[in-house]
């Protein structure tokens, strides 16, 4: 039984790595005595590479050979990633992805192509780096109705964020380290903008409330405005600015799903997530709750869940894993605004008593917060719950210029 790696990036290349490294035992494990390697599609030259004689230019070596029977998929984006594991599940060959955009987009597609053809399409580095997510609630936490699902899903903003807080490092000098170390996505901006949590949460709710669902329908931000000054009113307030990805189960079936930094309590479990790990709540009705936590991002932690999922496939290959969601529906993910949450306001005012006034007349119950060397002309302040239309709609009648404003956990 052959493998074929497609993409020789950070995660493919950790892929060949971790398998000549551990191959015994991943022989072993996977119960095919003849499991091994036989191409790296990668475009560029790599006659350097210890695995030069691996390496081919043409996707079609691999496709016509019928000796490969897992192709793992360590490319990224969507073209000709898609293109590439359709055609090899059409092909009756098991497909391995890392690819969180592909499985967010296509995923319904591909898991319906490869049930079709009795193959295994198997994507646990998709979400969570080297943490295993995609199979505990599959196949762990399958007797449970998972309500709601939480977390931090993205290594790079949390590097940046734990730098920004710990060491007052810029935004910039964050992500350049971050960048230097291999987390970062090729174009920052996935990160950055809160598009690649958003993926890995779309990833992440079709499996735990059972429809696809798509990025496009889920609000995302990120947290490329977040100010030192918000660090500071942050750390008064007595917590972290966290990039939560969240997805809940509603009562009327739809579901509330949504990425943003939010402030989250020190005595939450979320607070103490640093540098490149990830956690990840699972709320469940037998379990109650469960955090998965650990290194989301980088090569070898993500070649880890690559490999496992390749053993699977190995071991698998003539009993298909029976793990997958259902087609979209429509109008399926409630409007945000119309969800409860407290919102942090960082604002520009005229006169601070008369500023603080107004506030209070119109949100009752308002937390203001203190920063040293705060200027005169600013105000801070943590609103009680409420729907959060109506929370902006109030903000927008107050004389005050909003300089931040930023969701609240209840983690
Ligand atoms: N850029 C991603 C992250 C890599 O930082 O989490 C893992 O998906």
């Amino acid at each position: 039984m052959q493998i074929a790696v497609l993409g020789y990036g950070v995660v493919g290349s950790g892929v060949v790595e971790l398998f000549e490294k551990h191959k015994q035992g991943i022989i072993s494990k996977s119960t095919q005595n003849n499991l091994d390697l036989k191409y790296i599609l990668e475009i560029r030259d790599c006659t350097d590479s210890p695995y030069s004689p691996l390496f081919t230019k043409d996707f079609n070596d691999i496709l016509n050979d019928d000796g490969v029977k897992i192709v793992v998929e360590t490319m990224g984006g969507l073209h000709p990633a898609y293109d590439y594991v359709k055609a090899s599940l059409h092909a009756g060959k098991h497909v391995v992805s890392s690819n969180k955009e592909l499985v967010a987009t296509f995923g319904y597609e591909l898991l319906k192509l490869a049930d079709k053809n009795n193959v295994n399409f198997l994507f646990e580095a998709s979400v969570g780096g080297g943490i295993p997510i995609i199979r505990p609630i599959s196949q762990c936490l399958a007797a449970n109705e998972i309500n709601e699902i939480a977390g931090i899903l993205n290594g790079t903003t949390n590097f940046i964020l734990t730098k920004m807080f710990g060491e007052s490092m810029s935004f910039k000098d964050a992500l350049l380290l971050a960048q230097e170390n291999g987390y970062a996505e090729r174009d920052p901006s996935a990160d950055i903008d809160g598009i690649d949590s958003c993926r890995k949460i779309c990833i992440l709710a079709s499996l735990c409330f059972g429809s696809h669902v798509f990025p496009k329908d889920t609000f995302t931000e990120g947290i490329s405005s977040i100010k030192s000054e918000d660090v500071e009113y942050a750390k008064s307030w007595g917590g972290a600015i966290k990039l939560i990805a969240k997805a809940k189960k509603l009562e009327n079936g739809k579901i509330h799903i949504l990425v943003s930094p939010a402030l989250v309590q020190n005595h939450s479990q979320i607070a103490h997530v640093d540098d490149v790990f990830n956690a990840i709540l699972v709320r469940g009705d037998a379990i109650g709750e469960v955090v998965f936590y650990g290194r989301g991002a980088g090569k070898m932690p993500t070649a880890s869940a690559v490999l496992a999922d390749i053993i699977d496939c190995a071991k698998h290959d003539l009993r298909k894993k029976l793990f997958g969601w259902g087609a979209p529906v429509d109008d399926y993910v409630e409007d945000y605004m119309d969800m409860p949450v407290s919102l942090y306001v960082r604002a520009q005012i005229g006169d601070f008593l008369s500023a603080l006034a107004h506030v209070e007349d119109v949100i009752t119950g308002v937390t203001i917060l203190k920063r040293k060397d705060a200027p005169g002309d600013e105000l801070a302040f943590v609103t009680p719950p409420e729907k959060e239309g109506l929370l902006r709609q109030k903000l927008k009648k107050l004389p005050l210029n909003p300089l931040s404003i930023i969701r609240v956990t209840d983690y």
